[in-house]
């Protein structure tokens, strides 16, 4: 349609043109020159026949006059000849003299250039040229010849236009064709070049007048994108079923390497023989669900003491063993590499580094070098498991932030899915790291790369910008760097839901009689519960003071309630978590002494690793549950608590510095420095009418239910099977052109 009206336009301009302009005007030109002709023709003639007419002429006789006229007509191949003695005298004339032309008119004609006379049926060119006789000679000329040329001059014009009109008309379309292809692949290349992954933007850049096209267009595509995105994701019941059916049809079936440094089983020699352990923490408590749905490869670190005993001749076994439903493929590392990457350099200098807890972080050369041959070790057993050279690959934490670059330049085509589970500084603390720039390169060889918090995004883009040569866009969060995107995401993680029902089996009644019975305490003791590692980023000296303030200003409550304290030993080879330990255990005997009665302490601090159900039996059992970390990128014993009360009853204290507290805000937010107002939350935590409680648990509850961590695992994935398609359709169509 468009075109056709490409084509037809330029012709139809020029049709009129010739119309209406140009074939009239060359009419005119035509007829003078003709005019200008048959003057000059006239007055030779004129010439040429004078002398042979004054003879007849003064004889007087016209007889004698219009047989030369005929003579002369014939020769001269003239239409009419006429002669007037005077103005008043009547014309001798041929025959075919035209009765408008009179003598008595001939006057004002007399040696002019004549003039063109238009009867009904012709054009006569009429020249009035004097004789020496006194009189006038009258010659006409017949301009039929000059209507015929005019006719063929218009064919040759309109021809030659028309012709003209077509070649154009052609050319334009060409040159809109290959203008319009020129610009189809222009933006097309525009909009993949913009795409994360690792798509070539040279396109964008090289063409300047394209780019605010393309950067409207770009933006258009990402809103489409993300609410598209949303609504898929809003409309699917987000559990292991619709998780493994979205990697069957978004990613083809695709089996996903996760790659860790903490593994989710570990063996352990026990003296009744060999023991399954699940370990404290929040990375494996959110992957361990995920693994089970998609199965797959998990590559962590073989830590327990049973674990090589355990594994097949690849360092893999088939975990959960009750149901085995993924592998762990163990990485081995000596003692003095454990020592110098993970307690060392991840947990002495990146884990301070990161929560912002006032404790130094600890950066030594010697823990760098295990810590890069460590990642090393890592992203070789990628490269090893990868069946494929495009595996779906989810990097987790802090310990391994070189493996997605390692693996990058192994495995180029590879989806690399990097968690940041901790949080991430701004650049001044950042700053502090000497291989800075070292960590940033390594977490960019990432395809996405996730926090849980905007705000951790933000800081993460800003120390790009401040340390780094790369494009940071902040309209899309994507960071360009050496060629290849990075999309920096926020995926605030979950936890299983609805949560096992082995953990819901006993109800909430008997979990509080027995808990209590369990610890010896009187049966309608109130109790608080704060269940983390023994770690100084969670609060829980804080979290103690604020129970030693709560007994002081409102000692109604003294041997009335008890706050049990679960505490798993953790990284106990570190100087800092052994004077953690020590601090924990002071601080609760000291609150002790002051408040605990001969029936219940204020207190019950058990340092020891409890499994999950016991973990959720606590949770039932208790009034309240305190969460007052001093930095969390997340926080999932918040949304355990939460999930566990499906009694609809118990009261959350959440510290504002944790992840958590974004999603939860039903929850009594509170600030875990400040002693006075956790104290009053407290209060108002034991005194909350069970009404009030059930609202907020109902709400938060509902945040849960909704965004569960397949809905996590779920996001990353529809993102990375959306940048796996691009990158086919780039591939596919690179090869074409
Ligand atoms: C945090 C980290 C995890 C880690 C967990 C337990 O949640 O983000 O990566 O696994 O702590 O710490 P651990 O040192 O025992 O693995």
């Amino acid at each position: 349609m468009r075109l056709s009206l490409r084509f037809v336009l330029p012709l139809a301009l020029v049709l009129a043109g010739l119309a209406y302009i140009v074939v009239p005007l060359v009419d005119q030109l035509t007829l003078r020159w003709s005019v200008r002709d048959l003057n000059t023709r006239a007055a030779l003639v004129a010439k040429t026949i004078e002398e042979p007419l004054y003879e007849a002429i003064e004889t007087g006789s016209n007889q004698k006059l219009l047989k030369q006229f005929a003579d002369i007509s014939e020769d001269e191949r003239l239409y009419a000849l006429g002669y007037c003695a005077t103005p008043n005298a009547a014309m001798v004339a041929t025959r075919v003299m035209p009765r408008e032309i009179r003598c008595s008119k001939l006057d004002r004609y007399v040696g002019e250039d004549g003039y063109v006379l238009h009867t009904d049926r012709e054009m006569i060119h009429v020249a009035v040229r004097p004789m020496g006789t006194g009189g006038v000679l009258i010659l006409l000329q017949d301009m039929g010849y000059f209507v015929e040329r005019s006719q063929q001059t218009k064919l040759y014009i309109y021809g030659f236009f028309v012709g003209l009109a077509i070649l154009i008309s052609l050319i334009t379309v060409f040159i809109a064709q290959l203008s319009l292809r020129g610009w189809n692949e222009a933006l097309r290349l525009l909009v993949r070049g913009k795409l994360p992954g690792e798509i070539p933007t040279a396109a964008a850049s090289t063409s300047p007048e394209l780019r605010p096209i393309a950067r409207d267009l770009q933006r258009l595509i990402r809103e489409l994108e993300s609410e598209n995105r949303s609504r898929d994701e809003a409309q699917i019941n987000w559990n292991p079923d619709a998780l493994k059916a979205m990697l069957r049809g978004e990613l083809r079936g695709e089996d996903i390497i996760v790659v860790s440094n903490r593994e989710p089983y570990i063996h352990v020699e026990k003296e009744g023989g060999i023991e399954v352990q699940r370990p404290a923490s929040g990375l494996v408590t959110a992957l361990e669900p995920i693994m089970r749905a998609c199965s797959g490869t998990w590559i962590a670190h073989g830590s327990g003491n049973a674990d090589r005993a355990t594994v097949d001749a690849h360092d893999r076994v088939a975990v959960p063993p009750e149901k085995p439903a993924y592998q762990i493929r163990r990485v081995w590392l000596t003692p003095e590499q454990e020592a110098g990457y993970y307690y060392g350099f991840a947990n002495e200098g990146l884990w301070p580094l990161c929560h912002i807890a006032h404790v130094c972080p600890i950066f030594r050369s010697s823990d760098w070098e295990h810590y890069v041959a460590a990642n090393q070790l890592f992203a070789d057993a990628v490269v090893q498991e990868a069946t494929t050279p495009d595996p779906i690959v989810m990097v987790q934490d802090y310990h391994l932030a070189l493996v997605p670059r390692m693996v990058r330049e192994k495995l180029p085509e590879a989806t690399i899915i990097t968690f940041w589970h901790i949080p991430w500084p701004n650049p001044e603390s950042f700053a502090i790291c000497p291989w800075r720039e070292r960590i940033i390169d390594g977490l960019l060889g990432s395809s996405i790369l996730g926090f849980h918090t905007q705000f951790h995004c933000n800081n993460f883009v800003d120390t790009v910008d401040r340390f780094m040569e790369a494009r940071v866009d902040r309209e899309s969060f994507e960071v360009t760097s050496g060629g290849k995107q990075t999309a920096v995401r926020r995926f605030p993680i979950s936890i299983d839901w609805p949560p096992d029902p082995l953990a819901m089996e006993k109800s909430a009644e008997d979990c509080r009689r027995e808990i209590r019975a369990i610890n010896h305490l009187p049966d309608n003791q109130l109790l608080g519960i704060g269940v983390d590692r023994l770690d100084y980023t969670k609060g829980i000296i804080e979290r103690f003071r604020a129970v030693e303030r709560l007994f002081e200003l409102q000692p109604e409550w003294v041997g009335r309630f008890t706050f049990i304290q679960i505490a798993a030993p953790t990284r106990s080879s570190i100087g800092e978590y052994q004077n953690y330990e020590t601090l924990v255990r002071a601080a609760a005997e000291r609150i002790n002494l002051r408040f605990g009665t001969e029936a219940a302490p204020a207190i019950l601090l058990k340092i020891q690793y409890h499994g999950p159900r016991e973990v959720y039996e606590y949770y039932r059992a208790a009034e309240l549950c305190f969460v007052s970390s001093l930095h969390d990128g997340m926080n999932l014993v918040a949304k355990e608590f939460v999930a566990a009360r499906n009694d609809n009853q118990g009261v959350l204290l959440l510290s504002e510095f944790t992840g958590a507290a974004r999603e939860l805000p039903e929850a009594l937010i509170v600030n875990p420095y400040d002693a006075d107002q956790c104290a009053a939350a407290l209060h108002m935590a034991l005194t909350m009418d069970p009404m009030e409680q059930r609202d907020r648990i109902r709400l938060m509850r509902s945040l849960i239910a909704e965004f569960n961590v397949y809905r996590w695992a779920g996001r990353m994935l529809l993102d990375a099977a959306t940048m796996r398609r691009r990158m086919r359709l780039l591939g596919d169509t690179s090869k074409v052109a």
